[in-house]
């Protein structure tokens, strides 16, 4: 499969005070979806798939984090530092922190584009605090994607991330390699292992996601959101499984 071109997501990774460059279209029924499942189940790799057919817009919190950690003309806030600290040791970062991010974004969210959410909402806490904000603005989500897979192959898959310094762009060193080595397809850009992805940090993100995502699963479930996708096989079958079950729901939904 062809790389897709990027959106513009200047707002989303700078804040309120950056404007995208182009707002992408969604028309009628601009997708608005939550992908949920452990750290290195692929989320971030099907969100970017996802971008390229349906056209919303990739938010992922913990981006927003790694950008901040990375920009040196970037004023960071106490809170933000702080941030970073839990981020680096695998820890969740405080629920009153990640909210406050989310909703000074609250535009990306808003967008005509639509959005894929990626690493949030993931506490109960989290999950309320975006339902109460997104009623009243009269906003719904379409679907909850939930990715499965063993934990043997989350680790290896992990491991082997390499991600654009420039575009975020994810790539795995064998599983979808870059077609030159260091340097990212879309944007020439340079790879980088994350910091998180060392094996003790590994195990606290794995803990946190049991603990305190994994509940997740089931208030989105009884709230008739959720869609389960088992996560094994390349990117392309995910991508083309998740399509499907998206497209299921959307015709039992107009039944
Ligand atoms: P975040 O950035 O959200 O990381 P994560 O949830 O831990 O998920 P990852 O990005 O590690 O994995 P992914 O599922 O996106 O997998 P990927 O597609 O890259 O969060 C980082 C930190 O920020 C958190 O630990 C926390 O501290 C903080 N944070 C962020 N949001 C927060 C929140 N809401 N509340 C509190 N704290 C928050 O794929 C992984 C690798 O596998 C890649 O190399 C990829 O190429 C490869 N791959 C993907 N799919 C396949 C496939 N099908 N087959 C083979 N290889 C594949």
């Amino acid at each position: 499969m062809e790389p897709q071109p990027m959106v513009d997501r200047v707002t989303w990774l700078r804040g309120p005070l950056s404007n995208c460059a182009q707002v992408p279209d969604g028309g009628q029924t601009p997708s608005r979806l939550v992908l949920l499942g452990a750290p290195g189940v692929g989320k971030g790799t099907q969100a970017e798939l996802l971008t390229g057919h349906l056209r919303a817009c990739h938010l992922s919190t913990g981006e927003v984090f790694r950008a901040a950690g990375i920009r040196s003309d970037y004023d960071l806030s106490p809170a933000m530092k702080e941030a970073l600290d839990y981020m680096r040791r695998g820890e969740l970062v405080p629920d009153s922190t990640v909210w406050e991010m989310v909703r000074e974004r609250g535009a990306c969210l808003r967008c005509g584009g639509g959005f894929i959410l990626d690493g949030f909402p993931r506490t109960l806490r989290q999950a309320e605090s975006l339902k109460n904000w997104m009623d009243s603005e009269r906003l719904a989500l379409t679907a909850v994607v939930s990715y499965d897979l063993p934990e043997n192959e989350i680790v290896s898959r992990l491991g082997g991330r390499r991600t654009c310094e420039m575009c975020k762009a994810v790539f795995h060193l064998t599983e979808r390699a870059p077609r030159v080595v260091g340097r990212c397809d879309h944007c020439g850009g340079n790879l980088f292992q994350r910091e998180d992805d060392r094996p003790e940090s590994i195990r606290v993100r794995l803990e946190a996601y049991r603990r305190s995502t994994e509940p997740l699963i089931k208030f989105y479930r009884e709230v008739g959101l959720l869609i389960s996708v088992n996560a094994a096989g390349s990117p392309e079958q995910i991508f083309q499984k998740t399509l499907a079950d998206l497209a299921s729901r959307e015709q039992l939904s107009s039944l």
